[in-house]
């Protein structure tokens, strides 16, 4: 692969610009005023992969968005490595906050960016790192270079849980059987230090309402006699951590995977500067579980996050009132061996325990998945770490993440297959966030290093 540096140096430009097409369609699952542009991401996808040199590439209809499923299978006794990745975006609000217009990419520098970085919802989570794969595919297939089979499954409901994908990979076991799955999908340490995500943690979302009086009240007539369930949720959130900030929820460490000595030292040799971290988030503490390291804290640690809370008055001056519902939002990040099912009854169970009589509690899962953690000694490992230190120069570290990819340990039991987890984003890339980024140098040095994983992984199978 002698051509490879060459051949994306050549073509930079319209790798860039073809993003940024991709880019400019809102495709945001968890809003269903943008149907339309779900399915015009997912056509613009297909016609990607047919133009990338896909035999074979269709679009598979399920009970929510499309799945677009490509294949270039050029000897059957060769191993076959499955891409996934989402073409599906997070909402893009709060709109305001955002320095251009989510969906009208453009290129700027920052400092981590000197070479520049493409502002625009999506281009890190998940289109930009996607379209690498992409990318990689048609420099293999354009120059002869497609050392094995390759298998694509693009989806468009990551980000809502994916719950029509694992419909899909339950109904098609065979069409995605594959020896190893890659996802672009996570990021690395730094620009001059790559690593491999070797861990993901689970997820358990659950809704709560609280209800007090049947209707709201004047907060003068009422207030002090009846529970405000605004001040009981509080409470009631409150209660959730201890002074330690460790989960008060009874049994929620009951399964949690301790790791040794051996391998919390290994995990601290990361280079990491907590004065950089603060400084990055205009922070003077940082927070968490006590005992445990800021890095120990996000990714091998179980959490648990209001992401929303409402209720009441919340519109222009003042309004005297005792509303009579509250809500909020709240995600468990867990880690090995916690059920995020399980998670979600004990949740459940001590939520309702934990109320007063004076209001009714209503819990409401939403999704969840198990997490999941990569063996190192695999050749899946062994071929991306090759891979990185050749197009880096330097050897990538393992690293597990604090986030979630919940389908990831669905195809470990459904299709018997690991996952390697090549992530190019930065955590200051901003997915999710107002002014989400993906570098430019990240996003050529993946379709760089792309090639590499599949020519040793076929060596080494
Ligand atoms: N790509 C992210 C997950 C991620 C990002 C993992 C960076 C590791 C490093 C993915 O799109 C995502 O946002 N997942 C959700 C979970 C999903 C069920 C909504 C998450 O982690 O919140
Ligand atoms: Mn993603
Ligand atoms: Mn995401």
């Amino acid at each position: 692969m002698k051509n490879i540096k060459s051949y994306v140096n050549q073509h930079k430009d319209r790798f860039i610009s073809e993003l940024i097409e991709l880019l400019k369609i809102p495709s945001v699952s968890a809003d269903s005023a943008f149907n339309k542009d779900i399915l015009k991401t997912a056509d613009a996808v297909k016609n990607a992969l047919e133009k990338a040199g896909c035999d074979k590439v269709e679009i598979c209809e399920t009970p929510g968005n499309p799945i677009v499923y490509g294949e270039k299978i050029i000897d059957k006794k060769l191993p076959t490595i499955l891409v996934y990745g989402h073409y599906d975006v997070q909402p893009a609000d709060p709109i305001e906050l955002w320095n251009s217009p989510p969906f009208e990419p453009v290129i700027k520098k920052t400092e981590i960016h000197p070479d520049g970085a493409i502002f625009a919802r999506g281009a890190c989570d998940d289109k930009g790192q996607m379209y690498m794969h992409v990318k990689a595919l048609e420099y293999m297939v354009k120059n002869n270079e497609l050392p094995c089979n390759v298998k694509f499954m693009i989806e468009g409901e990551e980000e809502i849980g994916s719950v029509s994908l694992a419909w899909f990979v339950e109904r098609n076991q065979e069409k995605l059987a594959n020896d190893i799955i890659l996802i672009s999908d996570t990021g690395m340490i730094s620009n001059s230090q790559p690593s491999i995500t070797t861990g993901l943690r689970g997820l358990s979302y659950v809704e709560v309402e609280v209800t007090g009086p049947n209707r709201d009240l004047h907060s003068g007539l009422y207030g002090g006699a009846v529970a405000n369930p605004i001040n009981i949720l509080a409470q009631m959130i409150a209660s959730l951590h201890d002074e330690n900030n460790h989960i008060t929820i009874p049994g929620f460490y009951d399964k949690v995977a301790d790791l040794s000595k051996e391998e919390r030292a290994e995990m601290a040799k990361a280079p990491f500067s907590l004065d950089e971290y603060k400084k990055a988030l205009d922070i003077d503490e940082v927070y968490g579980e006590k005992g445990y390291t800021t890095n120990e804290r996000n990714s091998i640690r179980p959490t648990l996050d209001v992401n929303g809370i409402w209720g009441g008055y919340i519109g222009e001056g003042a309004k005297t009132v005792i509303a009579s519902k509250a809500h909020a939002k709240i995600s468990m990040r867990l880690v090995p061996n916690q059920d995020w099912q399980e998670i979600t009854e004990l949740f459940k169970k001590h939520f309702e325990n934990i109320a007063p009589k004076s209001v009714k509690v209503k819990v409401i899962p939403h999704h969840g998945g198990q997490g999941y953690v990569t063996p190192i000694d695999t050749i899946g490992y062994k071929a991306a770490s090759k891979a990185y230190q050749e197009s880096f120069g330097v050897a990538p570290i393992p690293q597990r993440s604090g986030g979630s990819i919940p389908i990831v340990a669905l195809f470990e039991k459904e299709l018997k297959s690991k996952t390697i987890l090549m992530g190019f984003g930065l955590d200051s890339d901003a997915i999710h966030s107002p002014n989400e980024h993906f570098g430019v140098f990240n996003y050529l040095k993946g379709i760089e290093t792309i090639p590499l994983f599949y020519k040793y992984f076929t060596e080494m199978s």
